[in-house]
């Protein structure tokens, strides 16, 4: 397949990076010249892990992609897309409960930088259900996470947990 000649930002907080995560980078990686994972500082929420532990977790695992760089931000989105020279904003649709917040997310970057657009690729089936806080929770209760994350990021995980 011919790759689109075009940098995709995928920004997330990837706390930590989940094989959800890394099935939809892996899918992106032969469409685009380049996918630039950017991982957010905090945004909202009060991450488990430092940035520069999520980054250098998400370049264990899906920085030998080819096109696939990791990197950290704490701006707006739009700027930051912008100075990488993004023209795709790359995000994941699990289900549609996902679908209001990332029609608002899509809309407000839309707003602050028009010349991007935002584009939606779906995890596969058997990542439709994870999520980052799910699999924090099952790792403190000591479940098993395997299935969910690298087994680097598990090792990571059951360490934080102790
Ligand atoms: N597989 C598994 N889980 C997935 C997933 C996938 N393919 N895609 C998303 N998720 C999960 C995440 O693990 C996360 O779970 P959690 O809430 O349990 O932690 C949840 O879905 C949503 O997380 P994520 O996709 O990482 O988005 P986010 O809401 O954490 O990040 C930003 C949102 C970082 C993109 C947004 O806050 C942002 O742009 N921040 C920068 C500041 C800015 O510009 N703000 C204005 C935005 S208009």
């Amino acid at each position: 397949m011919n790759s689109i000649s075009v940098t995709a930002i995928y920004p997330g907080t990837f706390d930590p990076l989940t094989r959800g995560h890394s099935d939809l980078i892996a899918r992106s990686a032969p469409l685009f010249k380049k996918t630039v994972v950017a991982v957010a500082a905090s945004g909202r929420k009060q991450p488990l892990f430092s940035l520069s532990e999520r980054i250098t977790m998400a370049e264990a695992v899906v920085g030998h992609l080819p096109g696939v760089v990791v990197v950290g931000f704490d701006t707006l989105l739009a700027e930051f897309a912008r100075s990488v020279g993004a023209t795709v904003i790359l995000r994941g649709l699990r289900a549609v409960s996902d679908f209001e917040y990332e029609f608002q997310l899509a809309g407000m970057n839309r707003h602050l930088a028009p010349e991007i657009e935002t584009l939606f690729l779906t995890p596969a089936a058997e990542y439709s259900f994870i999520s980052s806080s799910l699999v924090k929770e099952v790792a403190g209760l000591g479940g098993d996470i395997n299935r969910f994350v690298d087994p680097l990021v598990a090792a990571a995980l059951q360490e934080r947990m102790r």
